[in-house]
């Protein structure tokens, strides 16, 4: 199958699903803090996407077995689709990312953010910086053109020049009406290799980068990723949509500076 171009009526529905899933971080980071449940976060992004937003969340019963809850909750050493629970209590120096789709009008939206509970160590906080820097230069990159080594090849070489490594497992991804589709975007790669970019494409671009070994390991909830040696890991990601003469990131949060 080749890689779906987004007409201009698609491409107003990813912008709309994009600026909604958005939203949904920026609401859910004052509720972020000691003592809250990702099982109480997942509840609040629940309703908000439902009862406010008029969306689906898309992870609910996504796959098989079918993921049982509204967003992915991915603490410390998790890498990432971190299944929200009640007894899930965050606690002052945790890092959390929190992963939201949401499907409107047939749609998907698809972003994550990490989140710092209370006050946390310095290099866990270097760990955030430097894998959003990671996004960052990926997205900066997107354009007709550009191919998707090119993009692997700046996240990896920024991951490692500073003493990180990226996790080869899981991927970025087309994204349109269906949640996970053709290109895969790898988050590692050879400069000049690889798909072109072609304006009219949407795909994610979500590294996960560990601050020790790139291993993982999938936990018995058939979900729950987690590092092999159990150190932290760290994860972003934005909807991306190929313009003309660069990028729009549909998935921009007030806060950023783009
Ligand atoms: N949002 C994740 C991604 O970025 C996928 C989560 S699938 C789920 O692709 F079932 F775990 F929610
Ligand atoms: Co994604
Ligand atoms: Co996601």
């Amino acid at each position: 199958m080749a890689v779906s171009i987004k007409t201009a009526e698609e491409i107003e529905k990813m912008r709309i699903a994009g600026r909604l899933a958005a939203e949904v971080l920026e609401m859910i980071g004052e509720h972020v803090k000691p003592g809250v449940s990702t099982g109480e976060l997942d509840r609040i992004c629940h309703h908000y996407i439902v009862d406010t937003q008029g969306g689906i969340p898309a992870p609910l019963n996504y796959g098989n077995p079918p993921f049982p809850k509204s967003i992915c909750t991915s603490v410390n050493h998790v890498i990432c689709h971190g299944i929200p629970s009640d007894d899930k209590i965050l606690k002052k120096g945790d890092i959390v990312n929190i992963d939201v789709t949401v499907i409107k009008d047939g749609y998907h939206g698809d972003t994550s953010k990490m989140y710092c509970v209370g006050e946390v160590p310095a290099h866990l906080q270097r760990l955030i910086s430097v894998t959003q820097e990671c996004l960052y230069k990926g997205i900066e990159l997107v354009r007709p053109g550009t191919r998707l080594g090119d993009i692997g090849h700046v996240i990896q070489q920024h991951a490692e020049s500073n003493y990180y490594s990226v996790v080869r497992e899981y991927c970025g991804h087309g994204i349109g009406a269906v949640f996970h589709e053709e290109p895969q975007v790898l988050h590692y790669g050879k400069p000049g290799t690889g798909l072109e970019l072609k304006e009219g494409m949407t795909f994610t671009i979500e590294p996960m980068i560990n601050a020790g070994k790139p291993q993982s390991k999938v936990l018995g909830d058939h979900w729950t990723v987690i590092t092999k040696d159990r150190k932290a890991s760290a994860q972003w990601e934005h909807t991306l949509l190929v313009t003309r003469d660069g990028v729009e990131v549909l998935t921009r949060r007030q806060e950023e500076p783009f």
